[in-house]
């Protein structure tokens, strides 16, 4: 579903104030793939998120959505940004959900999903704790059935709870929904996918899948370095 060939990203390209945040990042994720994308504060995770949901397009190479310009796919991917806040434009939750023009009763079976009751609708958004807000932007994007999620650090800052609820909230998507998840805290997320990357200076350094093994007791790592060595072994 994803395909990135040789994708750079320059902020500010060919200004004083240019800065690359990617460089030569080729990656692959199928329909219905749960990938986690993790690395060190500045290592362009979001970058690379605004690329995938095509709300930007590379300064170098491809971004493809089922074969075409991420910049095109815009109605059939949604992306929960890292400043969640950003994106929430209605004052209530009522009007935010209004605003996508999507179906009401969806909406609040979103917003059910994602453990509220119907005593949110009518609430203020600047009266909401980070994380409620977090799960309102979330219940707009699972309500308009996107086939392609971008999720950018969706559980930092929430609770034990609000986190149980949002990783809910996902798995119970369609399996057919592909789901890319950056988070700090692989731990936590274990649930929202089973294959991670690693970026490191903009680049794409590692890729590990955990795949079940026959014995039911232990898991397999199958981990990938850059020049597509297996288990971190020259091959
Ligand atoms: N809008 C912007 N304009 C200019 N430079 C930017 C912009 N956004 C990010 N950068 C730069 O691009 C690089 C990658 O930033 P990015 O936000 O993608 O990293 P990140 O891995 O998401 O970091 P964090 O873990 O702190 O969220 C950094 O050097 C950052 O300073
Ligand atoms: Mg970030």
């Amino acid at each position: 579903m994803i395909e990135l060939r040789n994708v750079g990203y320059v902020h500010d390209d060919g200004t004083p104030w240019a800065s690359r945040a990617l460089e030569g990042v080729d990656l692959d994720v199928g329909a219905g793939e749960r990938v986690l994308v993790t690395g060190p504060n500045g290592s362009g995770k979001s970058t690379l998120a605004w690329v995938l949901a095509g709300h930007v397009a590379p300064t170098e190479g491809r971004a493809l959505v089922d074969g075409k310009p991420a910049t095109d796919a815009l109605t059939k991917t949604g992306f929960l940004l890292q400043h969640t806040r950003l994106q929430i434009l209605a004052p209530t939750v009522l009007a935010e959900g209004e605003r996508y023009g999507i179906d009401k009763d969806w909406f609040r079976q979103s917003l059910f999903s994602l453990g509220f009751d119907d005593s949110i609708l009518p609430r203020k958004i600047d009266e909401m704790s980070l994380g409620q807000q977090r799960r309102v932007a979330l219940a707009g994007l699972l309500a308009r059935s996107c086939s392609l999620l971008v999720l950018d650090e969706p559980l930092a800052g929430l609770d034990r709870k609000s986190v149980g609820q949002l990783i809910d909230a996902v798995e119970a998507l369609p399996k057919s929904t592909t789901v890319v998840t950056i988070t700090h805290d692989i731990e936590a997320s274990a649930r929202l996918g089973s294959r991670t990357v690693s970026l490191d200076e903009g680049r794409l350094v590692n890729d590990v899948s955990t795949v079940a093994s026959t014995d039911e007791h232990t898991d397999a790592d199958t981990s990938t370095d850059v020049n597509g060595n297996v288990g971190g072994q020259p091959s």
